[in-house]
């Protein structure tokens, strides 16, 4: 680590404040409020109540009388949904519902690239216009807090920054097309178990620090025309009704006045839900609506007042109108466009910038292929299709390439590809009846555990066979949304399927094999990631994700992708586990505070698998020259950082440069570092260039309590660019004389 000259310049002048800057969502889309106030008077009390809540699963009521459509959603991440009959849970089995399958959001995090975040947003909006919808309920931002939360794979990232600068351009790439974006799910459903009860206990600071910083930038700078409560309670409160988090935080402090939706069957109580900043009432039981017939009998009874009703119908219109769904200028909206060969292509270049080459010793990596004879892939995972499961974020994909026919599609005929599955997925039903007091059942079920048991030394025998007499083996496996799903949390971090010890085995015959895990969370690679030489991290990958995967392995694609979460050794070692609470029913208390993730682990020096922002690359990169320029004056500071970058290897590249700012004298206990500025930049073999990185004064704040407000403390900073959380390159401290408190 090299201590570099840092440029400090402090503009004179310079007036320390203790003004609190308060800054609200006052920037989004302005509308006619004439013509909402003017809609309004016409509507009656029960039009306006049909407006909402769900009148079908995926649908609130319109109002025919004045031109006012329903408001038309659909899941979800990953995609646009297939389609349900209107008022229950059932596929509508039709054939024109079919879509382009994106990649994860986490996949969309490891490419730590603003523009892939865009261009992952253009598309599934323009599907989402497409299939006729307002609303596409995307994207899911919530921290990925411990590595076994079941929708980690709709997630993106442990860390706030991170997230909230992807989410942003995703976020404005739907809304392009005249459909809302919803992001999801305000706030901390951070685990799967009791996540409909469960009370979540998080204290103000991390809560403002880790928590809320996703949500806000969503809405301040993504302009998100809508958002959805979550499930879970946050301090008694279930947050698709919570005064505290509706009320108080988002329309009071930040101003929002764009429309707030529950998560599906999130409400629980009329005069809560009537009386909080929520709009509209969603869920799939349309007999026990709290947001129907028992609102309307408290407002005809004087116990809740039309008022709260009339401020969720101006919300309501407000997002109309921003979409261009009334009157007139419904025929200017854009009409959207599903399954274009361009969405395919942007599925494509997402997916192979977010793979991530975690392990290359003796550059095992990329193949060669010129040199291959016969090749072996191995593992389930290989030949698996993802796109039907993990609960809400399921896709009717057009098509998935698996890593098999990439693989196939790539090297063509003349080259024997030999798979083998390798491991036994059971069916699902021989796994979920474990309790079952029935001994009948039960006997069935062992006669049936003694089939699988011989099925996965029949398929672990034929892969180790054939690992054996193969120069070059790939095993793919890793998760799948057995696992990676909504509604349950993994029980650990192990591999399931028996894939440490076949993995081993598969090693023991064949030392060079390159191992390929796909999978939405950490996994515990402690048994075999010592001893295997290449490692390729997989996150799910959309339609094209076999292609990019193929790309990557055999070279015509440098892997650039980077963890944007960290893999601990163990899932003791995590600070969700070892210090807070994961997965209890009834209560959690998030104990560890802004201890998440890298934040605890590079401050308690814990020893890691793989670390926060790990990824390496076929070429290297080199980091030099670095300077930073501090402007400050009474409420503001801004601190540019250049740096050279340098592609010191032989082959054309992506890297994706860290900043991370560690506080060198702060009055409280602070994180080491924290990670406040990134850029991506494509270098070709031998290519230099000078990167500009711009950090606000928000990168130097914590929240303090004690004034209920972000805080820069004056003094030294250390200013960090880095190729990982663990591989600082440069350092150089700054120093700034002001002192400032914002919200
Ligand atoms: C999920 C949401 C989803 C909704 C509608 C809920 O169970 O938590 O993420 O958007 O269902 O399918």
């Amino acid at each position: 680590m090299r201590i570099l000259h840092l440029i400090i310049r402090i503009i004179e002048g310079l007036v320390r404040t203790i003004d609190i800057n308060i800054r609200k969502v006052d920037h989004m889309k302005a509308v006619d409020e004439g013509r909402i106030e003017s809609i309004l008077s016409k509507l009656t009390l029960e039009e306006k109540v049909a407006m909402i809540h769900g009148e079908g699963l995926f649908q609130s009521g319109g109002v025919k009388r004045l031109g006012i459509p329903p408001l038309v959603m659909s899941d979800g991440p990953m995609g646009v949904r297939k389609e349900f009959e209107l008022k229950v849970w059932k596929a509508a089995g039709t054939t024109d519902d079919y879509v382009t399958y994106l990649p994860s959001n986490s996949a969309v995090a490891a490419t730590w690239n603003r523009q892939k975040a865009y261009d992952m947003g253009r598309v599934l909006g323009a599907e989402a216009r497409g299939r006729g919808k307002d609303v596409i309920l995307a994207p899911g931002i919530n921290i990925k807090r411990s590595p076994l939360c079941g929708r980690n794979f709709e997630y993106m990232s442990e860390d706030p920054l991170l997230v909230s600068e992807l989410a942003v351009p995703l976020i404005r790439g739907i809304q392009e097309n005249d459909v809302a974006a919803c992001v999801k799910h305000f706030v901390a459903n951070n685990q799967e178990t009791d996540r409909l009860q469960v009370d979540t206990y998080i204290d103000e600071q991390a809560l403002r620090e880790i928590y809320f910083p996703g949500f806000k930038a969503a809405l301040y700078k993504g302009e998100s025309l809508t958002i959805m409560g979550a499930y879970n309670k946050l301090y008694g409160e279930h947050c698709s009704q919570s005064r505290y988090l509706l009320t108080k935080i988002l329309r009071d402090e930040w101003g929002y006045d764009g429309t707030v939706i529950s998560d599906w069957g999130g409400v629980h109580d009329t005069t809560e839900a009537a009386e909080s900043g929520l709009d509209i009432e969603m869920g799939s039981a349309f007999d026990n609506t709290y947001m129907a017939e028992p609102l309307l009998k408290a407002v005809r009874e004087g116990r809740i007042s039309e008022e709260c009703i009339d401020r969720k119908i101006r919300n309501v219109l407000r997002t109309m109108l921003r979409l261009k769904m009334l009157g007139e200028e419904a025929k200017d909206r854009k009409p959207g466009a599903y399954n274009l060969p361009e969405h395919r292509e942007a599925a494509l270049s997402i997916a192979r910038e977010s793979i991530i080459l975690l392990k290359n010793e003796d550059a095992r990596l990329p193949i060669k292929r010129e040199k291959l004879k016969s090749i072996a892939v191995i593992g389930y995972n290989a030949q698996a299709q993802h796109a039907g499961g993990g609960g809400s974020a399921e896709i009717k994909a057009l098509y998935e390439i698996s890593p098999l026919l990439g693989i196939k599609v790539k090297l063509g005929g003349s080259l024997q590809v030999n798979y083998a599955k390798g491991y036994y997925v059971p069916p699902k039903k021989a796994r979920h009846n474990q309790d079952d007091p029935n001994a009948s059942e039960k006997e069935l079920e062992i006669k049936q555990q003694e089939e699988d048991r011989k099925k996965k030394e029949k398929l672990y025998m034929e892969a180790v066979e054939l690992a054996g007499r193969s120069d070059e083996v790939i095993f793919i496996g890793g998760l799948n949304h057995e696992y990676d799903t909504e509604g349950r949390d993994r029980p650990d971090m192990k591999l399931p399927y028996g894939q440490d010890e076949l993995i081993n085995a598969i090693l023991d015959v064949n030392p060079n094999t390159v191992i390929v895990m796909v999978a939405g969370s950490a996994v515990d690679m402690e048994a075999w990631a010592d001893r295997a030489k290449a490692i390729v991290w997989n996150y799910y990958n959309g339609i094209e994700g076999g292609n990019a995967l193929a790309d990557v392995l055999f070279g015509v694609v440098n892997p650039s992708g980077k963890l944007p979460e960290s893999f601990p050794k163990a899932l003791e070692d995590c600070p969700a586990h070892k210090i807070g609470e994961f997965g209890k029913t009834n209560k959690v208390t998030y104990k560890e505070g802004i201890f998440v993730g890298y934040r605890y682990y590079n401050t308690e020096g814990t020893d890691l698998r793989y670390c926060f922002g790990h990824g390496l690359s076929y070429t290297q990169f080199s980091y030099s020259n670095m300077k930073a320029d501090v402007r400050e004056d009474k409420d503001d500071a801004e601190v540019t950082i250049s740096l050279n970058v340098k592609n010191t290897g032989s082959m054309d590249g992506a890297e994706a440069v860290q900043i991370y700012v560690h506080s060198l004298r702060p009055s409280t206990k602070r994180p080491e570092h924290e990670l406040k500025g990134f850029e991506k930049v494509y270098l070709k073999a031998g290519e230099e260039r000078r990167l500009s990185i711009t950090l606000d004064k928000e990168a130097f704040g914590y929240y303090d309590t004690s004034c209920k407000c972000f805080r820069v403390e004056p003094g030294e900073y250390e200013i960090q660019a880095a190729s990982s959380s663990r591989d600082v390159r440069l350092t150089g401290v700054i120093n700034l004389a002001g002192s400032y408190r914002y919200i």
